[in-house]
């Protein structure tokens, strides 16, 4: 636990890289220790490290453990570059839709680049720093994210969330569920509805874990609920995070995202995406230029490694969903909360200082 008494999704420690493995929450707490920068690729693509945010800061430190890996072999600076190139296309390939991991990815390459004399020293102390300055800021942008937000969360509310958005998704705090710890910080009255977030169960075992443990009120429901919710008054917002945001606003979530949103809409309830800039992807004109990630059938099949469903049965796990700008009330960012997102509204957040 931090000095505020959050999990850490990870932290650095006596040079080593300690990742916490979120497949065994809410039962168990248990750090992993990456020697190896293929342990960071691994701990991504088995979602023992999963949310957005997170992935890009365990991607930024596995370049920082790739960097030592070099060092051990006794590389010497050039050996060390083709030794992270290769490192680098690993981390880039472990998961396709959330943005934050090629951009964390892009931020160690221009310090190589901005660096091209360093030695193989300098290079590991080099990455290691960049690492913890993309993890202090990120909890930084958390903070602001959740003060912009909750201005718009009324002084007594019932808010839906989906999937998590919450410190073990992030560098901490959380975007969606900073929203929702600033309300409450600011004296809101606040009630959380959890979508238990099929196939993974992000919201029953993560989200709700996290509320549970900071004595926020919650209520667990099936992602089937949300609309029965709604159309009795008992929803008032919802917000949830953003894996990637094309430059039109389209936003890329959790599968089952869309759905709240188009709910939310026909019931006048508004749908708020909290993010940092890290997750907006200006290169895209679009939300149908997003590449959603399919996953393993297993996920739908089974239950706790219990088959429920006929072995022969066709499955389709898309990992996230795409809701389209107009259905998106506001973005909130660090550098502030944009109305009806358009892509006028986003370039002109990225040229803000
Ligand atoms: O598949 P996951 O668990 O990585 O999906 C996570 C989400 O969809 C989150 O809502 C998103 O990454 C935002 S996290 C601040």
């Amino acid at each position: 636990m931090n000095k505020e008494n959050e999990l850490l999704t990870l932290y650095w420690k006596d040079n080593q890289l300690y990742i916490l493995d979120q497949r065994l929450l809410p039962h168990k707490i248990e750090y992993r220790i990456c020697g190896a920068c293929s342990d960071v690729v691994d701990l991504i693509c088995s979602m023992s490290v999963r949310g957005a945010p997170a992935i890009g800061i365990s991607a930024a430190f596995g370049m920082a453990v790739a960097a030592r890996e070099a060092q051990a072999k006794g590389y010497n600076s050039s050996q060390m570059r083709s030794f992270l190139k290769n490192a680098a296309d690993k981390l880039f390939q472990s998961r396709p839709t959330a943005v934050n991991l090629s951009w964390a990815l892009d931020k160690i390459d221009k310090w190589l680049a901005r660096h091209g004399d360093a030695n193989p020293d300098q290079i590991v102390e080099g990455l290691t720093r960049q690492a913890q300055i993309i993890l202090k800021e990120d909890l930084e942008n958390n903070r602001l994210i959740g003060i912009k937000g909750a201005g718009l969360v009324p002084p007594k509310a019932s808010i839906l969330t989906h999937c998590n958005a919450g410190a073990l998704a992030t560098g901490g705090y959380g975007t969606a569920l900073g929203v929702i710890r600033a309300a409450v910080e600011k004296g809101k009255e606040i009630h959380v509805f959890v979508d238990e977030t099929r196939p993974l169960f992000q919201g029953a075992r993560l989200t709700a874990f996290e509320l549970v443990h900071e004595a926020i009120p919650a209520t667990l429901i099936t992602d089937n609920c949300a609309g029965y919710l709604m159309s009795r008054g008992k929803i008032d917002l919802v917000v949830v995070g953003a894996d990637r945001i094309a430059g039109n606003g389209d936003t890329a979530n959790k599968i089952g995202t869309y759905s709240l949103a188009v709910l939310a809409r026909y019931h006048d309830i508004p749908f708020y995406v909290a993010a940092p800039l890290s997750t907006i992807d200006l290169s895209l004109s679009s939300g149908k230029e997003i590449i959603v990630e399919e996953r393993n059938r297993s996920e739908v099949t089974h239950f706790c490694d219990c088959s429920i469903a006929p072995e022969t049965i066709e499955v389709y796990n898309p990992a996230f969903d795409v809701t389209p700008a107009e259905l998106i009330n506001a973005i909130i960012t660090e550098r502030g909360v944009v109305n009806n997102p358009d892509r006028e509204k986003l370039y002109n957040l990225f040229a803000k200082v």
